[in-house]
């Protein structure tokens, strides 16, 4: 162990699918928690007009922060940085923010698609200082296959696609999602590596939820080891705005969080800039 390291680039994952209620911002919010717990630097950035998870993360309503995500498409270094939040809730340590707002929907996506030259890559043009500073970079992105979306995965180094196994249509979307992310690469960024599916809110008593896993295992395969299960608290936490683990610290998603932090660390080799506190 060298003292004085470089720094790795942070990784920026996107989770991505355009079907809402898949458990995106559950995944981007926890998984977050769960790596800045163990001492990564992570930054969350909120591409969601809904902004969700800023309403979880933030001390403050995202809806009274004057500056958000729309600095990564439009706005100057400065601007960028003055989006960042440090301040976040309990149970968020090493976790900073850059926060959804209204505004990416109102006036982001219109001037993106109307004025910008590269439309799908203004993130990517911003986001390397921020991948300097930060071990981690999650995305958080909105139910649909528009700019916002397209922007983040062409910023992104990886992807994940949480499909949650008690949902009715959980194919619905999947191929034109294939057929996006394709595009993306093709066109901005043939890096971009899929890490895989993570099966979410699985509840394996329930038939239909059995039934679903195996239509994802045929239809789509690529599923990760680890299975985010069904908790009754997941609610409860993003409403106390805590994650998870914080509200059930030995419980089975708690745990299945860990236990996905633990798979990226080592399948992405994720590294700590500051290792001094940390074993
Ligand atoms: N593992 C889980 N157990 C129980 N409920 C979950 C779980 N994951 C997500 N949910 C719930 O499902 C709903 C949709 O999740 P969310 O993360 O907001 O999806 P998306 O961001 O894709 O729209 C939320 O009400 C959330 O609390
Ligand atoms: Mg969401």
């Amino acid at each position: 162990m060298s003292e004085q390291k470089i720094k790795k680039p942070a990784a920026v994952i996107s989770v991505a699918i355009q079907k809402g209620g898949s458990a995106k911002t559950t995944l981007a919010v926890n998984l977050a928690a769960e790596l800045g717990s163990q001492g990564y630097n992570v930054l969350v950035i909120d591409v969601d007009p809904q902004a969700n998870a800023s309403a979880h993360i933030s001390v403050a309503h995202p809806s009274t922060l004057s500056k958000n995500a729309s600095t990564l498409f439009r706005g100057n270094l400065e601007e960028i940085m003055a989006s960042i939040q440090v301040e976040t809730n309990p149970g968020f340590e090493n976790v900073h923010l850059i926060p959804g707002s209204l505004e990416l929907d109102q006036s982001v996506e219109e001037s993106l698609r109307n004025h910008s030259p590269r439309p799908y890559e203004e993130m990517r043009r911003r986001i390397g200082l921020l991948r300097e500073a930060y071990d981690v970079i999650i995305i958080d992105t909105p139910p649909s296959l528009r700019l916002l979306t397209g922007n983040a995965l062409a910023a992104s180094t990886h992807y994940i696609v949480p499909i949650e196994t008690s949902s009715q249509y959980p194919l619905y979307g999947v191929a034109d999602l294939v057929a996006y992310i394709e595009r993306i690469k093709e066109s901005i960024n043939p890096d971009l590596v899929n890490i895989g599916v993570l099966i979410s809110r699985h509840d394996e008593r329930r038939r239909a939820c059995k039934a679903i896993l195996e239509t994802v295992q045929e239809k789509i395969g690529n599923i990760l080891p680890v299975i985010i299960h069904a908790g009754a608290k997941v609610g409860d936490a993003s409403i106390a705005r805590v994650p998870i683990r914080k509200m059930e610290k030995d419980g089975r998603v708690a745990k299945d969080f860990a236990d996905l932090a633990t798979f990226l660390i080592n399948t992405l080799g994720l590294e700590k800039s500051d290792e001094s506190g940390n074993a």
